[in-house]
């Protein structure tokens, strides 16, 4: 049976982010709370909960007292109230007289075991209660840990992890009944670790997160960055309420005590980012932000200086052996932290997790480490690991042992083995509907490559275009193999599909080429460059076969117009897409204004002729408009209405593929488009509201340049509405219009004050 209405009780922090991510999954969701919850909080929380402004229609506010009998319809009940036993199991007698009989009732506690939360409870009631442990903010964290017991009823424990996975997107991980389940039990241990042994060694917060960030595979905010973020009372709150559970001994217990200077910053309110300041704080005392530290030693701010470590930097060439052999204190510090922290997760499995595999996917998805505790210990050698451990007086756990001759992962004829308890391997597999490129890689060697980019045949007679530069950046080699793709793929496939699995689909194109060429003065390169993509694209967009492009993270400049290319588009939700060239001081030149243009006449059909769709793509362009998510792309046609999304990263392969191979049977290339543009009155009137926005000061004078090169374009140049244009006159107005601006002093001080600082220079 599907999903087709939920209920989230308590909305605070998780009960108002999970009520809006299934919001965003397109389902109807009642969120109740001690008295009527507004949404106002939710619409402006900064990251967005909601992947669109119109989601929050679906979330109806409640109270408990009033609206408890609105629970009867839901499919699933979500409670999400404050972390206590007594006042959870409260609620669940009263959901127990109002819920459906076959109505899943599920918990998002982060440290309160399942059999204490159904306890005393009806049989019926206790078979359909869950833990659906959800990582904040529930939209962006993959993470979702879920419990049951032996006589949880089957049936919804399959429902409930079908819905989160393939509907919430979420990576759905099997943790048994322990305390903290696994992320967190590995991850305070990891943290409490992290700051007693920066302590007692003498590094700076500076110090400890070069350490731990980079080196380690871990976001950059380390440690100490990490808990400014969540609010650094969060881990003691954690452990304080885990304490009770865990077991006699466990040596998460050791590190239980909060260090006298932490205990200070939590109670004069130094809790991070959400109170006065954190490990790190903004001083704006003197008029200017200051970036400061706390001295670990004596709690005392000063100026934040860069961490300056040699084993940071031996860890660059030689990886993680190099930074924990390497004996400065930063070394000794990565092997104090890594040594205790994985050999803690090593003596947890099986009790914490059936297999290696959910440990390391929950802490990878959960904490966003590169890799989990056992691919770590697989990547600094396990006997190594281990013999280190056993020389420094450390008992080495039965699993570690077990691994000792052939690690925790085993590569053997493509494909990957991991290691069980009872130390035999089992084949790693995937689950229906996961198809991963990695995966593939590692057995197969591409139709096609260059250093840029790769072919590779994914099955059934579909290609996958990978892009793999610096910033998975366009530059004339990956154009040069796409070209020669679309030549090849006719001969031996049926379809094509441009995927990546970096973090950014693509940057947009290379601007590190455009400097350096500009430098030169080599201008005809500069040419070259945008006739080249032109008619690549051109070339990709009428190819004998279905094109599909399938983005994750960011789809900038270049990047969203191969896509504005492809016969269809299966995006990843979580998908930014926009033409940000103005941005840089330059206009999209790759067929973007021709494709935004054909589409804002033909899906949006409004009155007044040819002007409105010219004046919407000039006011999505001229701002460097990048969408939010997929769902709001749709709003701005950087996506048809009729393309697809994928919620849960790791299936967009295989719904790419999918949705690529539904267009194959009688696959006939787009008509290419006829443009009626104004000309010259619309430009005016662009141009006209452009001098309007300088002079209230909301552009620059140079702002206003780019955008009437913008307007000249989009207007059709030179032509009247009596006149047709093709594809090929507006790619030529493109190609004029760029080269004249690219030319521009004031261009390519954008443009390389963005190559310098990641951010956009408002000359
Ligand atoms: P919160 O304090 O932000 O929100 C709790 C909400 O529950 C409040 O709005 C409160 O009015 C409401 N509430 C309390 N008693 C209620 C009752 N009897 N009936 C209806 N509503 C009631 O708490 P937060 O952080 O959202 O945590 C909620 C749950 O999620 C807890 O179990 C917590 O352990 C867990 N959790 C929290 C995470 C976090 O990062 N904050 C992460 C994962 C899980």
């Amino acid at each position: 049976m599907d999903i087709h209405k939920v209920a989230v009780i308590g909305a605070g922090v998780m009960g108002a982010g999970i009520a809006a991510h299934i919001a965003n999954a397109g389902i109807p969701v009642l969120l109740l709370d001690i008295t009527t919850p507004t949404l106002d909080k939710l619409l402006k929380a900064d990251p967005a909960p909601l992947m669109h402004p119109k989601n929050a229609r679906l979330i109806t506010p409640g109270n408990i007292d009033d609206h408890l009998a609105a629970l009867r319809d839901c499919d699933w009940i979500i409670e999400a109230i404050v972390e206590n036993l007594a006042i959870k199991q409260e609620l669940y007698r009263k959901l127990a007289t109002v819920r459906r009989a076959d109505a899943v009732v599920s918990s998002n506690t982060s440290s309160i075991p399942l059999h204490e939360l159904i306890a005393g409870l009806p049989d019926d009631f206790a078979a359909h209660c869950m833990i659906t442990h959800f990582f904040n903010p529930p939209r962006y964290m993959r993470l979702l840990e879920i419990v049951s017991r032996a006589q949880t009823d089957q049936d919804a424990l399959a429902k409930i992890s079908y819905f989160c996975d393939h509907k919430l997107g979420k990576g759905v991980v099997t943790a048994n009944d322990t305390p903290g389940f696994i992320a967190n039990r590995i991850g305070i241990f990891w943290i409490q670790t992290a700051i007693h042994e920066a302590i007692a060694l003498g590094l700076t917060v500076e110090e400890a997160d070069a350490v731990i960030g980079k080196p380690m595979g871990i976001p950059k905010t380390g440690v100490f960055g990490l808990s400014d973020l969540v609010g650094i009372d969060l881990m003691p709150h954690l452990m304080h309420s885990m304490k009770h559970s865990l077991p006699a001994g466990d040596a998460l217990l050791e590190k239980a005590n909060i260090p006298p200077v932490i205990q200070t910053m939590i109670d004069t309110g130094y809790t991070g980012r959400k109170g006065k300041g954190g490990f790190y704080r903004l001083n704006r005392d003197g008029g200017e932000k200051v970036k400061e530290s706390i001295n670990l030693q004596t709690g005392e701010y000063s100026v934040s200086q860069a961490a300056k470590l040699d084993s940071v930097k031996a860890s660059r060439d030689g990886g993680l052996q190099a930074l924990v052999s390497h004996p400065d204190k930063g070394g000794q510090y990565a092997w104090r932290v890594l040594s205790q922290t994985l050999r803690y997760a090593a003596a947890l499995v099986p009790d914490i997790a059936d297999d290696i595999c959910a440990v390391d996917t929950a802490m990878k998805l959960g904490y966003n480490w590169r890799l989990g505790p056992f691919e770590l210990i697989d990547q600094l050698g396990v006997a190594a690991f281990a013999q280190r451990l056993a020389a420094e007086g450390m008992e080495i756990p039965p699993l570690l042992e077990k691994a000792r001759e052939q690690g925790f992962y085993r590569h053997e004829a493509g494909e990957t083995f991991y290691l069980q308890p009872d130390g035999t391997y089992t084949p790693l597999q995937r689950p229906a509907g996961v198809l991963l490129l990695a995966d593939l890689k590692r057995h197969t060697t591409p139709l096609l490559e260059n250093d840029a980019a790769s072919l590779w045949d994914i099955g059934d007679g579909v290609a996958c275009l990978e892009f793999h530069s610096k910033m998975n950046s366009l530059d004339p080699q990956i154009l040069e193999l796409i070209e020669e793709s679309i030549a090849f793929i006719p001969n031996n496939h049926q379809a094509l599909v441009i995927y990546n699995e970096g973090s950014n689909f693509s940057a947009g194109a290379n601007l590190g080429l455009l400097v350096f060429a500009a430098q030169l003065g080599g201008w005809d390169e500069v040419d070259n460059i945008v006739r080249a993509g032109q008619r690549i694209y051109q070339t990709l967009k009428y190819a004998p076969f279905p094109v599909v492009g399938a983005p994750s993270g960011m789809a900038l400049g270049g990047g969203c117009e191969i896509l504005l290319h492809c016969d269809a588009v299966q995006a990843h939700a979580e998908t930014y897409i926009g033409l940000i060239e103005t941005g840089v001081g330059l206009i999209p030149s790759w067929g973007g204004c021709k494709e935004m243009l054909h589409r804002w006449s033909s899906f949006r059909k409004r009155p007044g002729g040819f002007l409105p769709p010219v004046l919407k793509c000039f006011e999505i362009i001229s701002v460097a408009t990048v969408a939010k998510s997929a769902q709001e792309a749709k709003d701005y046609l950087f996506l048809r209405p009729t393309d697809g999304i994928t919620m849960n990263r790791d299936r967009l392969l295989a719904d790419a593929k999918a949705h690529a191979l539904t267009m194959v049977a009688n696959y006939q290339p787009p008509e290419p488009p006829v443009f009626h543009l104004p000309g010259a009155t619309a430009r005016v009137a662009m141009e006209m509201a452009v001098n309007d926005f300088v002079a209230q000061g909301k552009a620059t004078p140079y702002d206003a340049v780019i955008a009437n090169t913008l307007a000249a374009v989009l207007s059709g140049g030179d032509t009247d509405i009596t006149d047709t244009l093709s594809e090929t006159d507006l790619l030529a107005l493109e190609h004029q219009h760029f080269m004249q601006i690219v030319r521009n002093p004031a261009t390519l001080a954008r443009v390389s004050h963005m190559l310098e600082t990641g951010k956009p220079l408002r000359n």
